[in-house]
């Protein structure tokens, strides 16, 4: 298609209307009918509804088809819509969230999961997803850490990559654009309550927050979505200094930018813009392309462009680049495109995307303690499958794009179908955070006393981590307390299934519970995996991408920090006076970063590095060997860390610099190496470019961020 001469046939008004993304159903009736829905009560020109550009929300492909053929029979310009979703652990088929799928540390992984869930949203009717989001995230208080990839910049980087590839890859129709967000720095909201301002000075910006949506856009992300958080004072939807000079120019991204729902008109709220007016402006000024559910581009571009204060120029480009986005999609050939209504009924939810999703919720699973009680053997007489979560779909993640809990399996029904009627079920209390009714811990009780062994599924609902899901207390309830001790008071061989979109402050667990193995929201297929994992038909080996606090006072906590003119030298005492430390807690997370179990054990040795001076240009090999010295073959995922020793600002205590997952039969042996060059050595430093600082590097090899260095260079 010739854009240039479409958009050289189209009216300023018309031009405008492209940059408008509303409710699918706006364009589901004809032209004179009233609008219901979220769109009823935006104010717009409704001649222009038919020339409006792109859709927000998926409603299946019959009525994609229906709405599409509605709208172009209306349009005049009959550019088709493009349809948009928030496709992020998956469509129907429903992957662990984002934030388990990390703690796999597998890209490959990440990749085949975003490309299922492309085929499944493509043929049901999507054409843009709003993901991957690649916040860095050090506060697990935000909702929103479950649709991240973690703490970590470096693993931030390879999850985006994948995640882009995966969406954007070589399906040819099947294939979907991905939309990296929330640009910029939303993960770093204060407090960790969503939608909250973010202060941070540029340094940090740079070398933590912004390298993976760079990632994500060197992949070759099609669009991007700006955050819902002012960024030092500025609002990322109207942040000339963020989009236009960082994204735009330094960047080069030519692609389209979102913004995030409403939030052009939400510069009005923060005090950043003085009216509707206003927000059009310095969101144009800011290059941003779409208006999602707001609508003061349809109402004040005109009027800005014929004040001279935007430029036709300005316009132009925006609606370009959505119609390019269109184009590059293929949509004005087929505005259809790969929905399919027969297709969509034979391929989602089908074996292959459930076996895929079955076995990224094993690779995610993270075993965060074992007395030894796991794994559990299939002749065992009985099990007592008890809690909030053991017997409900409702554990398969906040994103879920209409996904029904009767499609997910259960853990009930998992281990049922490995050990039959052997498997008991009681439910013990509510999952409700405000529960606080103890009347059926009796029940569950007793059955526990009847069982072999129990199975205990605790943690949060799936919906209390997502938007707008945010917590000050993550501690587990109290209720979920009492069951558990009233539990082990007539069984001891408990084993903790939990539940949960974010690192919970699970110490008092951990101090109890004999084994917790952590499942976070694993999808529609948590129950198998469970059952899988907990039978050893899979073996764990998971490692988890965020810290556990110990309790919820430590927040924000993250492995990467500062060591601080006064670093806590007695890591094991609490009390330590004129140190960087509290009186009550310790400063280490309860888990760190990097850390997960398996059921076999491991021997780290041989740990070297080819040389101790590394010159420009030149690469440091660091290697170690790593044997299995358990019982089952299994996974280990082998962590790679350096610290810069002195910098022109000062540097992490470690920072991961990179990782290999292996593969170990019992006993067998494997050299692990890393290379390490200039550019992992590199970050933004004082004068604010990005290059790396000569001087001394201790490297460090481990099985999780907890490890000691074990050598020295120097980079001359
Ligand atoms: C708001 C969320 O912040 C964003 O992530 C999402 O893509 C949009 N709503 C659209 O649903």
């Amino acid at each position: 298609m010739d854009i240039q001469a479409l958009l050289n046939k189209m009216t300023v008004k018309e031009k405008i209307y492209q940059l408008l993304m509303m409710n699918t159903l706006a364009y589901a009736g004809k032209k004179e009918e009233n609008l219901t829905g979220p769109a009823a009560k935006l104010i717009f020109d409704k001649n222009y509804l038919f020339e409006s550009g792109s859709a927000l929300n998926s409603v299946g492909a019959r009525r994609m088809i229906d709405i599409q053929k509605n709208y172009l029979e209306n349009s005049k310009n009959k550019i088709p819509l493009i349809f948009t979703q928030d496709v992020i652990h998956g469509y129907r088929t429903l992957y662990p969230v984002n934030l388990a799928i990390a703690s796999s540390f597998d890209t490959k992984l990440a990749h085949d999961c975003a490309q299922m869930a492309a085929k499944e949203a493509s043929i049901d009717g999507v054409q843009v997803t709003f993901a991957p989001m690649v916040d860095l995230v050090r506060d697990p208080r935000w909702g929103r850490v479950m649709e991240s990839s973690g703490e970590d910049p470096y693993l931030n980087c390879k999850m985006a990559k994948a995640t882009v590839e995966g969406y954007q890859g070589d399906m040819g129709k099947y294939n979907i654009a991905a939309c990296v967000k929330h640009f910029a720095a939303y993960g770093a909201a204060e407090g960790g309550r969503d939608y909250n301002c973010v202060d941070m000075g540029e340094p940090t910006l740079r070398n933590y927050y912004l390298p993976a949506y760079k990632a994500a856009i060197d992949a070759g992300v099609m669009t991007l979505m700006t955050s819902f958080n002012s960024l030092n004072g500025v609002p990322s939807a109207g942040n000339k200094w963020l989009v236009k000079d960082i994204l735009r120019d330094e960047w080069g991204f030519d692609g389209v930018v979102i913004s995030d729902y409403a939030s052009f008109r939400e510069m009005i709220v923060h005090g950043y813009a003085e009216d509707g007016k206003d927000a059009a402006y310095k969101a144009m000024e800011a290059t941003g392309d779409i208006e999602m559910s707001s609508t003061n581009y349809p109402l004040y571009l005109e009027e800005l462009i014929s004040e001279g204060k935007i430029s036709m120029e300005q316009l132009d480009k925006a609606v370009l680049r959505v119609l390019k986005l269109k184009d590059d999609l293929g949509l004005f050939d087929n505005p259809y495109r790969s929905t399919d209504v027969e297709e969509a009924e034979k391929i989602i939810l089908c074996k292959e995307h459930r076996d895929l999703a079955r076995y990224a919720a094993e690779e995610s699973a993270v075993l965060l303690k074992n007395n030894g009680i796991l794994p559990l053997k299939e002749d065992v007489s009985s099990v007592a499958v008890i809690g909030p979560l053991a017997n409900t779909g409702e554990i398969f993640g906040n994103w879920h794009c209409g996904a029904k809990a009767e499609e997910t399996i259960t853990v009930l029904d998992g281990i049922k179908s490995i050990i039959g009627d052997r498997a008991k079920y009681a439910k013990g209390c509510d999952i409700e955070i405000t529960s606080t009714d103890e009347s059926q811990i009796a029940k569950a009780v007793k059955l526990a006393k009847k069982c072999e062994k129990v199975v205990l599924c605790l943690g949060e609902h799936q919906f209390d981590s997502g938007e707008s899901q945010c917590k000050a207390i993550l501690e587990l309830p109290e209720v979920q307390y009492k069951l558990l001790n009233e539990v082990l008071k007539v069984n001891k061989n408990v084993v903790v299934l939990l539940f949960t979109g974010r690192p919970l402050a699970i110490e008092r667990l951990d101090a109890i519970a004999p084994a917790i193995l952590n499942m976070w929201m694993p999808g529609t297929e948590g129950g198998n995996a469970a059952a899988n994992l907990l039978f050893a038909r899979s073996v764990p080996s998971g490692k988890i991408t965020m810290s556990f606090p110990r309790v919820s006072g430590q927040c924000p906590i993250y492995y990467n920090s500062y060591n601080t003119g006064r670093p806590k030298l007695q890591k094991d005492l609490v009390r330590e006076k004129y140190t960087s430390s509290y009186l009550d807690v310790l400063n280490s997370p309860l888990y760190p970063f990097g850390y997960g179990m398996s059921y076999s054990t491991f021997e780290y040795s041989d740990k070297a590095i080819d040389k101790t001076t590394m010159t420009r240009g030149e690469k440091i090999i660091a290697s170690v060997k790593v044997k299995n010295t358990g019982n089952y073959k299994c996974k280990e995922i082998v962590q790679l860390y350096i610290r810069d020793l002195v910098g022109s600002i000062v540097r992490p205590v470690k920072e991961l610099k990179g990782f290999e997952k292996i593969e170990l039969d019992i006993g067998e042996e494997k050299t692990v190496t890393f290379e390490i060059d200039e550019e992992s050595l590199a970050f933004y430093g004082a004068d604010l470019t990005k290059k790396a600082e000569s001087g001394k590097f201790q490297v460090f090899i481990g099985a999780s961020s907890d490890c000691e260095p074990f050598a020295e260079f120097e980079l001359k």
